[in-house]
C-alpha cells in the first residue's frame, strides 16, 4: 500500500502541477497575445509525462479502492463507497473532457476558440483539484 500510495502522489504532483501550470502560466500569455501557439506548445511538452501520470493514477487508484472496499461495495453508500464514486465519477469526467478537447476543440485550434479551450483548461484542473480533496477524504473518513 505504501509503494502505491507513493506512486499515486508522485502522479498527482504530475496531473495537478501540470494543470495549474498550464492554467497560470501558459494560458493567460496565449489568451493576451489570441495566439494558442504557446497552450499547443505546452501541451506537446506535458503530454509525454501527464498522459503517464494519469495512467498510473488510475492503476494504483483503483487497486487502492479494491483494498479499501471488495468490487461489491463500491456503488454502496458507505463513507468510503462515496468516495471511490466520486473518483470515478470525476475520472469520467476526465476522459470526456479530453475527449472533447482532442477531437473538437484542438483540431480547429485558433485565436478565436482559444476561450472555448481556456475555459475547458480550467475545468480539467478544476476536476484535478477535485480527485485531491476526494483522495484526502479517504483518510478523513469522508468527503467533508
Ligand atoms: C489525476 C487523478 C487523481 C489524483 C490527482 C488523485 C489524488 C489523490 C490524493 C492526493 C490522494 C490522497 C492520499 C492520502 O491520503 O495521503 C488520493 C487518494 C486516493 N485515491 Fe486518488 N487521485 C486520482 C485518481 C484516482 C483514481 C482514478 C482512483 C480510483 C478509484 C483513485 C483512488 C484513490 C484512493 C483509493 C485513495 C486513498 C488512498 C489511501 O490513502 O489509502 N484516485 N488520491
Amino acid at each position: 500500500m505504501r509503494y502505491l500510495l507513493f506512486l499515486h502522489l508522485l502522479g498527482a504532483s504530475v496531473w495537478v502541477g501540470g494543470h495549474l501550470v498550464l492554467l497560470f502560466g501558459v494560458l493567460p500569455k496565449a489568451l493576451r497575445g489570441r495566439d494558442p501557439q504557446p497552450v499547443r506548445q505546452f501541451e506537446q511538452l506535458y503530454e509525454r509525462i501527464g498522459i503517464p501520470a494519469l495512467i498510473v493514477q488510475v492503476v494504483t487508484g483503483l487497486w487502492m479502492a479494491s483494498l479499501w472496499l471488495p468490487h461489491a461495495q463500491w456503488l454502496g453508500d458507505s463513507p468510503v463507497a462515496r468516495l471511490v464514486q466520486g473518483k470515478l465519477l470525476l475520472l469520467g469526467l476526465t476522459a470526456l473532457l479530453g475527449l472533447h478537447a482532442r477531437l473538437a476543440l484542438i483540431p480547429r485550434l485558433d485565436g478565436e476558440r482559444l476561450p472555448q479551450l481556456g475555459l475547458h483548461i480550467l475545468l480539467i484542473t478544476l476536476t484535478a483539484v477535485a480527485f485531491v480533496w476526494v483522495g484526502a477524504g479517504f483518510r478523513f473518513g469522508g468527503l467533508f
